[in-house]
């Protein structure tokens, strides 16, 4: 063995993001199998470096590309992506139009990795309701991908928590007027069905970037429990080094899920 392998103690087997992680300290068995982002400083990384705020978006899908990337190599099960709010229909149509092109454009260009990676994607939020072009896109999207069992990909676009709380809450009303339900079987197990993340697992780590301290109306249900990491990098910069420091962040909390501490029974 030469004196550059015997400076690594992993093996060289390994892809990069795994050995990365090992060599950090992560425990690969006490990954979060959800992680939720909130992708935040697009804006202003270009605005400081005098580029139109179009260009932070463009560099954000770099961000995005290599986070889907690393967590596939980890294992991760779900990643849920914050990729436009009910509420980002109020920004300016130029943005919002540069948007709604970037998501079809990537999406497109990505599927070859989707595929590669067996990654299925799923939408939170209405998409019916996005422009044509964008919503036909999602659509090839999620039938090209339907098989996949590899991690799943989920983008909120078009999302807003509270519209999606009302939404289950309507789904569940009609269903107990039709008497597909009784009104005592509802409690937050049966209402998780009827939220856009049914049948996936709440997230256990959020991470959200640029320095905000806020929830932006972002799975508000789902996000009970979670442990925040809360970083100053701007979406763009956002990198497997990151991401594994969120996960170690993560794996140092003490999640008590509002009981005591086991073994400490002293008032
Ligand atoms: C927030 O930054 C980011 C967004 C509104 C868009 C993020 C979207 C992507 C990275 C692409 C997602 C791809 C698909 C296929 C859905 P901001 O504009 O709020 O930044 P600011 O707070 O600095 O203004």
């Amino acid at each position: 063995m030469g004196p550059a392998s015997a400076s690594r103690p992993f093996s060289n087997t390994l892809n990069p993001q795994t050995r990365l992680a090992l060599e950090r300290g992560i425990d690969l068995k006490n990954l979060p199998h959800h992680i939720a982002l909130i992708m935040d400083g697009n804006g202003r990384w270009a605005q400081e470096r005098g580029l139109p705020r179009v260009a932070g978006h463009k560099a954000g899908v770099d961000a995005l590309r290599e986070t889907i990337t690393t967590c596939v190599r980890l294992g991760i099960e779900y990643l849920s992506a914050y990729a436009f709010s009910t509420e980002n229909w109020g920004r300016p149509q130029e943005e919002v139009d540069y948007l709604m092109h970037l998501f079809a454009k990537t999406l497109i260009a990505e599927l070859p990795l989707f595929k590669q990676e067996n990654v299925r994607i799923a939408f939170l939020g209405d998409i019916e309701a996005l422009p044509q072009k964008t919503r036909d896109i999602f659509h090839k999207g999620l039938s090209e991908t339907s098989s996949h069992t590899g991690m799943v990909l989920a983008l909120a676009v078009n999302y807003g928590a509270r519209a999606e709380i009302a939404r289950a809450a309507r789904l569940i009303a009609q269903a107990t007027a039709d008497k597909k339900i009784r009104t005592d079987e509802i409690d937050a197990h049966l209402f998780s069905h009827y939220l856009y993340t049914a049948g996936m697992p709440d997230p256990e780590l959020l991470i959200r970037t640029s320095g905000e301290m806020r929830l932006s109306n972002f799975l508000l249900f789902q996000l009970a429990y979670a442990e925040l990491f809360l970083c100053d990098t701007y979406w763009p910069d956002f990198s497997c080094e990151t991401l594994l420091d969120a996960i170690f962040s993560f794996q140092g909390r003490h999640r008590r899920f509002g009981k005591i501490e086991e073994g400490v029974h002293e008032c």
